[in-house]
């Protein structure tokens, strides 16, 4: 006789596993510049590689549990209490831990839509029911909707600054509003991956999260720093809720050449500096060129444009894998592309060119 099966509390049933339903990218023209996930175009910083050529002869014992001098390098960074640092392998996971520590059945996460493709993943993980609020006609989260669905059930709300995948940012007043009057007891999670990125923004300071009782800042190195294979990311969270998602932890997963890696990176502000501004340079450029082939970036303050090309966005996707550029489509929406290399951009341009003909 079957045994009576506790009801399912997981609902993630009806999602793929992360990107899952992607198609490979192979292009007719065989290279393949990938522009489709956010990544830094530079190479990592010689101290980073010399950290990992030495930890290699480690590789058979474990790293630290809690990462405690990476904790240590970023409390002093800041500054900030090293019970209030969390890190984990990326901000994702880090992400998970804070919504399995915060969520159960019932609860609900609202956050807005499109938005990263894994927060759904991960709301669903939780056993929580996302809440998506599309955003505004220009790429910019609608607060007030936001406002408007918190409810008995809300448990938390992640809002995401420079936002993904529209590159818009929220100012310091409207973060300052919107928590204003937010029930007590509702965490604002803020993912700032992009933060280093926004020109208008100090990523040192915390202030929304020392003035606010519920505020998670939520940042990462795989971005600016650009160690996004290593996975190492960490949140600034309240001293409570830290001790508790320290113990949703996948034991030992910031391993040790992560955690030497984002230390020594951490280290590196003018290089950091240095490399934001190339990076700023190039996002300008490729917005007058994408601009200039018909296209209509919106202005970004991350390291990718958002093309808002409704029912065409699929279609440019193919033309630019065509000429070995792979972007990311969100069907019917638009299309995100990474500040990338000077060649990936040269292509990805002379397929808008093509686009914006085609389209004429
Ligand atoms: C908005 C946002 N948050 C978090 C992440 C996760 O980054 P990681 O897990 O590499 O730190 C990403 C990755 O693309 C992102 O776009």
């Amino acid at each position: 006789m079957p045994s009576a099966l506790p009801p399912r509390v997981v609902t993630t049933d009806q999602f793929p596993a992360y990107r899952d339903d992607e198609t490979p990218s192979a292009t007719p023209s065989g290279d393949l510049w990938d522009l489709s996930n956010n990544e830094i175009s530079l190479p990592p910083l010689p101290q980073v590689l010399s950290i990992l050529r030495s930890e290699s002869g480690r590789a058979h014992l474990y790293p630290d549990p809690r990462a405690q001098c990476l904790v240590d390098a970023l409390s002093e960074h800041f500054p900030v209490d090293r019970g209030s640092i969390l890190v984990g392998p990326g901000s994702a996971g880090v992400l998970q831990q804070l919504l399995l520590t915060l969520c159960g059945p019932g609860d609900e996460v609202i956050y807005a839509k499109p938005c990263f493709d894994a927060y759904p993943l991960l709301v669903a993980t939780s056993a929580a029911r996302g809440v998506p609020v599309p955003l505004t006609a220009t790429g910019e989260h609608d607060l007030h909707a936001m406002r408007a669905r918190v409810g008995t059930d809300t448990r938390v709300i992640i809002l995401c600054s420079p936002h993904n995948p529209t590159g818009t940012s929220l100012t310091p007043s409207d973060l300052r509003d919107f928590l204003v009057g937010l029930p007590p007891g509702v965490i604002t999670i803020l993912d700032q991956a992009y933060a280093e990125f926004d020109e208008g923004a100090d990523p040192r300071d915390l202030g929304l999260f020392h003035a606010h009782g519920d505020v998670v800042v939520l940042r990462t190195f795989s971005k600016a720093h650009g160690l996004a294979g290593l996975r190492v990311g960490y949140a600034v969270a309240p001293p409570a809720l830290v001790a508790r998602a320290r113990k949703t932890a996948i034991p030992f997963s910031v391993t040790r050449g992560a955690e030497r890696a984002a230390i020594a990176s951490l280290r590196e502000q003018d290089t950091l500096r240095q490399r934001m501004a190339y990076v700023r340079g190039q996002r300008a450029s490729l917005f007058r060129h994408l601009s200039d082939a018909g296209l209509a970036p919106l202005p970004s303050r991350g390291n990718f444009l958002w093309i808002p090309l409704g029912a065409g966005s699929e279609r440019f996707a193919e033309e630019s894998a065509r000429v070995g550029v792979k972007v990311r489509a969100y069907p019917g929406q638009g299309v995100r592309v990474t500040v990338g290399s000077e060649e990936a951009h040269r292509l990805l341009i002379s397929a808008a060119r093509d686009f914006s003909r085609a389209a004429t």
